[in-house]
């Protein structure tokens, strides 16, 4: 057995604030201005603060390791004396080592902070320690640390690497990606402010050619209001019998919910013509506003009542590709220049003809032999496609042209032209700099594109348009928004510009410029145990289909970037064979081969090749969140078994205000930062040690326990915790390269996990009950609350004050699910009066679904009414109750477990069984147990929830009654 060899920590496996980074990395998200996220969508961008701390604590030693350099532990010294005693925060000692590690991480997690991002003193400081680290840990002089991240998506990595002064390799297998990162790593380090005067420039003249071409189709009203946006409703034929009328597709009659004032729509309809009217209204009472006309896919029409069933929609859709064409406008939004509000009108003929005069253009425009090919005809995928896009592919849009209407369409080719035209009349005879203008407007192209899809929707309470990307995938808007280019308002050329222009002013802060590749991460194009930091953020198994959202940019940059990039823009769509997600559960079709062994193998194989480019004493980052069990063991099973130790882990919470609504199922709000070493002799072969499982499972609850309380205390709580927790569990199991029973038998990760599981679950449980004996409640008791803090996630924003929320259940995937009862000692098929299992998910049931099996049916009886009915409790409950009804306490019986038992006074309170729970209290409440569950439950049903509201009065019903 070789000795492993020794090096000094780097700061990330000791200590990182979590805390402050995460606050960072949340206000980060509702930054726009500067931020490179406004440049182009890419989905799931890491937060630049996250990185921007990773980085650093990743690429710098710690100062009180005994391994670490001496020329490290000076400078370090020097910068963080000078840094520390320049703000006005007042004086701070640096004398001993563990004070030096403390200041290197407060100016970490200050350095998180954007507005620090650009500061000279930060950057100054940050590089040099960069520099001294590297050539302390061995670097070349004159060299920097090389951070490699062959999943580079927007850009986030490798950006913030050139910052705190480290070189950086970026490479994507989509060539979208990788154009991204060619702007994101080169052009705006080389070119700059130059190159975005330009843009503002060409964009500004763009905007004056195509509005003398095209204001015509978008005109002001007689009175100067300028539309901002035009409403669109689908239309089908309806298939009532006799019917026949065209029914125009619309969710919400709302059409503002502005404070002073308030819109909406109203039907009328006419039996004689035949025809359905609609009518806007001005302040309507609440109930002039009616149910929209389409619910789940179904059509209702208003002048006959026939519900038209979802699947004959979809085949009337198909026939007219989609429909973006063939939609009624039902109002135009106006507003007043110099006014605030908006307006909201109903069209005109003169609007009608302007969509006509504007389809008629288009149809001109591709008359023209040389304009062949500028619609996006490349495939959309149906049905039997990708469904990874949602619920549009079953719409019948056979080219990725049909999203668009046909003045959105005739927009987007006239600007794709006058780009074309700015290549000719710009001088500039840097053909490098051409293409990188060029780039940079095509991708406001893109923007603008993203803005102008029959897929927008008209946001009723911001009176706004949402552009098409809300969430990661293409759903379907029976409704949708036009905006008008020129309107100053959301989805203005204007904008655009401003938006790929905006980055420039703190991304130019970078003094060299990055290296960026298309590639498979499989084979990295670099030589062996070349970088120092493998910094990478893989796709997060079945969370996002990359390859087929990103088709939606690529075929309208490529009609421009072609030839400018042909490596890139070669192919009839993106490459979707070498993607590594495991898409075979929800697209079966074309992804069946992408299963979860798919992503395991691929995944390894990547990893493998990581490790390959890591120099032996290197460090290794990886990125990941995911709501199940299933998608962590197969990320830590490709780590692992591509020869990485885990040796710290890191959750950082990103998302803002996520704690889980009423009804959510599981909200990640931290993704985890995986810190791992290679498992390498120092010439770079593997090492080879076999670890005893039982000291392994023996160390396993108190690692568990100790990471656990340090999570709490940082805000850490729910789902997050309990993927945060893997990391120390993995820690122990990866330090050998195989771990043995006693009797020989290599233990298989997979087996390790299910204890791992179990160990979090008993550890979460005693957090949540904090300390109390848990093994006194039966395990329904102990599922329930693990499933609800399951759910709790992060330290965001919560609404208070709202409404109670009818709850409909509490989801988690299966296989969580599962495993969380299992280490609880619940099996979840013996639960079903509790839980149900559907396909792969579980539904935790709220406690008004329990109540036939709590009280039976026709268990409760009321004493109104003339003749005594039976009722079920739910029959109660839709009634107006009446106080205090008398009820035979003796008719029914408590439940057998304390959940039921708690379960049924919170739906006598809800019942308004006010007497009945007094009495009913007075018997169970004399166990202690009964109120520490109900305690428990008041603080696990999510705010806003009746379930809340209920456990929240049963409690206090305990002080007056003297309990
Ligand atoms: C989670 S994203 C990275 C996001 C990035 N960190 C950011 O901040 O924008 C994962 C990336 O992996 C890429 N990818 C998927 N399979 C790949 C493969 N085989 N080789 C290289 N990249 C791949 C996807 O295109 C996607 O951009
Ligand atoms: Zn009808």
């Amino acid at each position: 057995m070789t000795k492993t060899p020794k090096y000094p920590k780097r700061l990330i496996e000791v200590d990182l604030p979590i805390k402050k980074i995460s606050e960072h990395a949340r206000r980060e998200k509702s930054i726009r201005h500067g931020h490179i996220s406004t440049l182009h969508i890419w989905w799931a961008r890491r937060p630049l603060a996250a990185c921007r701390a990773v980085l650093c604590a990743s690429l710098w030693p710690d100062p009180a390791d005994p391994l670490c350099p001496e020329s490290f532990i000076e400078i370090a010294k020097t910068e963080m004396n000078i840094f520390w005693n320049t703000l006005d925060t007042g004086n701070r000692e640096v004398q001993d080592l563990e004070s030096l590690r403390t200041c290197l991480l407060d100016f970490i997690a200050d350095f998180a902070n954007w507005d620090n991002s650009t500061n000279e003193k930060y950057l100054k400081i940050s590089r040099h320690l960069t520099e001294s680290a590297h050539l302390a840990l061995g670097g070349i002089p004159g060299s920097r640390p090389l951070v490699v991240d062959p999943f580079a998506g927007g850009g986030s990595i490798p950006l913030e690497a050139l910052r705190v002064g480290a070189d950086a390799y970026a490479s994507d297998l989509n060539p979208v990606a990788v154009l991204l990162n060619k702007v994101v790593l080169e052009y705006i380090p080389k070119y700059g402010e130059k190159l975005a005067d330009e843009v503002k420039k060409w964009g500004q003249w763009i905007n004056e050619e195509a509005e003398k071409e095209l204001a015509q189709y978008y005109p002001k009203d007689s009175d100067g209001s300028i539309p901002i946006a035009y409403l669109w409703a689908r239309t089908i034929t309806c298939e009532g019998s006799g019917c026949g009328t065209e029914v125009p597709l619309i969710r919400s009659l709302w059409l503002s919910k502005g404070k002073n004032q308030t819109f909406g729509l109203k039907f009328n309809t006419n039996c004689r013509s035949n025809k359905i009217e609609i009518e806007i209204l001005s302040n309507p009472n609440l109930r002039d506003i009616k149910d929209g006309t389409i619910t789940r896919g179904t059509v209702t029409c208003p002048l006959c009542g026939y519900t038209t069933p979802s699947n004959s929609v979809k085949l009337q859709f198909k026939k007219n590709m989609g429909g973006a064409d063939n939609s009624r406008l039902f109002c135009v939004v106006t507003k007043r220049n110099g006014k605030n509000g908006r307006k909201y009108r109903t069209p005109t003929d003169k609007d009608l003809l302007n969509f006509e005069l504007a389809s008629e253009k288009i149809k001109s425009i591709c008359l023209d032999q040389n304009h062949l090919n500028l619609i996006p005809s490349e495939k959309y995928p149906d049905e039997s496609g990708s469904g990874a896009l949602s619920s549009s592919v079953l719409y019948g849009f056979d080219k990725w042209g049909n999203l668009f209407n046909a003045r959105q369409k005739l927009l987007l080719i006239s600007i794709n032209l006058l780009i074309k035209k700015v290549v000719v009349e710009f001088e500039g005879n840097n053909k490098d700099f051409n293409s990188a203008l060029k780039t940079l407007l095509a991708i406001a192209l893109d923007r603008q594109a993203e803005h102008s899809t029959s897929l927008c929707r008209w946001n009723s309470s911001g009176e706004k348009m949402q552009a098409t990307f809300g969430r990661q995938a293409l759903p379907m808007a029976y409704d949708y928004c036009e905006c008008n280019p020129f309107g100053g308002s959301v989805g203005s050329w204007k904008t655009m510009i401003d938006l790929v222009t905006i980055p420039f002013e703190t991304a130019s802060c970078n003094d060299h410029i990055g290296t960026y590749n298309q590639g498979d991460a499989r084979s990295i194009l670099l030589p062996d145990d070349i970088s120092s930091l493998f910094f990478t953020d893989p796709p997060y198994y079945d969370a996002i289909a990359y390859a087929d959202l990103s088709d939606f940019f690529y075929v309208w940059l490529k009609r421009l970037l072609k030839p400018d990039f042909p490596e890139l823009f070669n192919s009839e769509l993106v490459d979707k064979k070498n993607e590594i997600v495991q898409l075979s559960k929800r697209f079966p079709g074309p992804y069946s081969n992408k299963t979860q062994e798919y992503f395991e193998n691929e995944m390894k194989i990547a990893m493998q090749d990581g490790r390959r480019v890591l120099s032996p004493n290197g460090l290794g980052v990886i990125v990941f969140a995911h709501k199940s069990t299933s998608g962590w063991e197969a990320q830590l099973l490709s780590l692992i078994n591509a020869g990485w130790i885990i040796t710290a882990s890191w959750p950082i919470d990103t998302e803002m205000g996520t704690r889980m609504n009423a009804m959510g199922t599981a909200a990640l709000a931290s993704s985890i930062h995986l810190v791992c070493r290679p498992r390498e002799n120092p010439d770079g072969s593997l090492r080879i040690e076999v670890g005893d499982y039982r000291s392994v499972l023996s160390e396993l609850p108190g690692r568990i326990h100790e990471w656990m309380q340090r999570l709490v205390s940082e805000d850490v709580v729910g789902a997050d915790a309990i993927f945060a927790c893997l990391g120390p569990a993995l820690e122990i199991f990866s330090r050998y390269s195989s771990v043995e029973k006693p009797s020989g038998e290599i233990v298989a990760l997979r087996e390790y996990l299910e204890q791992v599981w179990a160990a979090i679950s008993k550890e979460a449980l005693t957090t949540i009950f904090s300390g109390a004996d848990t093994t006194a409640f039966e395990p329904d008791a102990r599922l329930t609350a693990m499933w609800l803090w399951t759910l709790t996630a992060g330290s965001g924003p919560v609404t208070e004050g709202e409404k109670p929320v009818k709850s409909t259940g509490y989801e988690l995937d299966f296989d969580t699910a599962r495993k969380i009862a299992q280490g609880l000692g619940a099996n979840l098929e013996e639960l079903s009066g509790l839980v149900e299992i559907k396909g792969s998910s579980a539904r935790l049931l709220p406690v008004m679904e329990r109540a036939d099996i709590l009280f039976g049916k026709g268990g409760v009886k009321t004493a109104k009414g003339k003749k005594k009915e039976q009722m079920t409790l739910g029959e109660v409950f839709g009634e107006e109750v009446s106080p205090d009804p008398v009820i035979d306490l003796k008719e029914y019986t408590s439940g057998k477990t304390m959940l039921d038992i708690v379960h049924q006074s919170m739906l006598l309170h809800a019942a308004g069984k006010s007497e009945l729970l007094k009495i009913f209290l007075m018997e169970h409440g004399k166990n202690s147990k009964f109120w520490t569950l109900a305690q428990a439950f008041a603080a696990l049903y999510p705010v806003g929830t009746d379930e809340r509201r209920w456990v929240e009065a049963v409690m206090a019903r305990k002080k007056t009654l003297g309990l």
